[in-house]
């Protein structure tokens, strides 16, 4: 199960689970370790997560399902979020999912064949005021029209290179 977490980032997290009075809070920051390893969290990074913090898988399980930006199915190097919530269905998010299923040549959930984009709609982005919006990684691009599309997606690329 350490393929899923390098040594010393098994050691701080057990160090900071020990010295929490409630390590259940913990959850996300493991899930992420283990995703930012492995890509995605797979079962066995439900287990490692609960016996490192010492609770019930199932707490575990509950909090990785509950965030969309824990995935528990393989993903691609890169998870394009596409705002799917009501502003961004006013400015123009329907067009942008549709632009980018066409570009991509993927449905929502899906993978491109060379592994580098998945394709997922998520809730607000907080950039209400910069519809539509989306995030790739930890940015956030708003006013995306489909022009700055190929843009936004080759800056991608380019960073994986
Ligand atoms: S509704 Fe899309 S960023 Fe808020």
């Amino acid at each position: 199960m350490t393929d899923l977490l390098q040594p010393d980032i098994l050691a701080a997290l057990q160090d900071r689970a020990a010295a929490s009075a409630h390590p259940r809070e913990l959850v996300v920051d493991v899930l992420r370790a283990i995703q930012g390893q492995h890509g995605w969290v797979p079962d066995a990074g439900i287990t490692l997560a609960a016996q490192i913090l010492g609770i019930l898988e199932i707490e575990v399980e509950e909090v990785a399902t509950f965030y969309d930006k824990i995935y528990r199915r393989p993903v691609g190097k890169k998870v394009i979020h596409v705002c799917d919530s009501i502003c961004c269905w006013l400015g123009g998010g329907e067009e942008l999912m549709a632009a980018l299923q066409n570009k991509l040549g993927i449905a929502p959930g899906e993978t491109t064949k060379d592994g580098v984009f998945t394709l997922l709609p998520t809730c607000c982005l907080g950039a209400c005021g910069d519809t539509p919006a989306l995030m790739i990684g930890l940015t956030t691009y708003g006013r995306v029209t489909a022009e700055r599309l190929d843009e936004i997606l080759e800056k991608e690329r380019q960073e994986l290179r």
